[in-house]
């Protein structure tokens, strides 16, 4: 499935895109599965979007009560830290919005190590994905979670999610999620991220960049796929069986 990728004038302007984006796809899953699914990004730039789901028209025509919330990656951080991708989401979207707080299911609540809090997050995943307990892993039989809709983003050095260039974590074939760190640059370098395997089950999967830091990045993935596979995480999300969006700006326009 080729992308498609979409310029939008300003980070407003594709947040307001990403917002309808997400309504559509909610509504298609919810009449065909009952549910919506979905994992969202980390860092800044989906703020804006979030702030945009919490306002009108997309606070009331979201299905809240038909959606479960994920997160691609997060921080090994306390949920209240300043470096929690939940933090965030709680202050933008999730105090503003009637989302059940039994459908919000972040990452790392509590666990005693990064490896806990990754096993722990496979567990919630194949209770929300109805996958026994002993499917989890078996890749054998496909048994993937399939995310009605996964939200990434892309660094400057072409990790998405906590996927980072020359990771261990990007060879994984079976395991959801996994302990990763991050390179010393970072604040906070425990973390866990789902794996490329899930996040390539995804339904329909969508990178939001905004900015001139991002334009390298998107120039080798868009005009030399076959190079930026080999050193950036990010070329390496092709949904097996799914579509592909980039709500980019014009400043990160290759
Ligand atoms: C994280 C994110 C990460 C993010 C990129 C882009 O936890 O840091 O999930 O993958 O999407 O680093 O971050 P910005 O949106 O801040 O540029």
């Amino acid at each position: 499935m080729q992308a498609q990728v979409k310029v939008h004038n300003s980070l407003e302007e594709i947040s307001r895109a990403a917002a309808d984006l997400l309504l559509r796809c909610a509504e298609k899953a919810i009449a065909a599965r009952g549910q919506f699914t979905l994992a969202l990004s980390g860092g800044s730039t989906p703020k804006k979007l979030f702030e945009t789901l919490s306002s009108e028209p997309w606070v009331s025509k979201f299905p809240w009560r038909s959606s479960h919330l994920f997160w691609g990656d997060e921080r090994f951080v306390p949920l209240d830290d300043p470096e929690s991708n939940y933090g965030m989401t709680r202050a933008a979207l999730l105090e503003k919005v009637p989302l059940p707080e039994g459908q919000v299911h972040p990452l790392a609540l509590g666990s005693a190590t990064v490896e806990e809090a990754a096993r722990l997050y496979e567990n919630e995943l194949a209770s929300v994905f109805n996958i026994t307990a002993n499917d989890i892993n078996s890749a054998s039989k496909g048994n993937f979670p399939r995310f009605d809709m996964v939200l990434l983003g892309v660094g400057g050095d072409g990790h998405t999610a906590s996927l980072f260039p020359g990771s261990e974590a990007l060879n994984e074939a079976k395991r959801w999620a996994l302990a990763v760190e991050a390179p010393e640059i970072y604040p906070t370098r425990e973390r866990v991220s789902l794996t490329l395997p899930l996040l390539n089950s995804g339904r329909c999967i969508v990178f939001l960049a905004a900015g001139s830091g991002k334009k390298p990045v998107l120039d080798k993935i868009f005009n030399d796929p076959a190079q930026a596979e080999k050193i950036y995480p990010a070329a390496r999300i092709k949904p097996r069986d799914g579509e592909l969006f980039w709500l980019i700006d014009a400043e990160a326009v290759p």
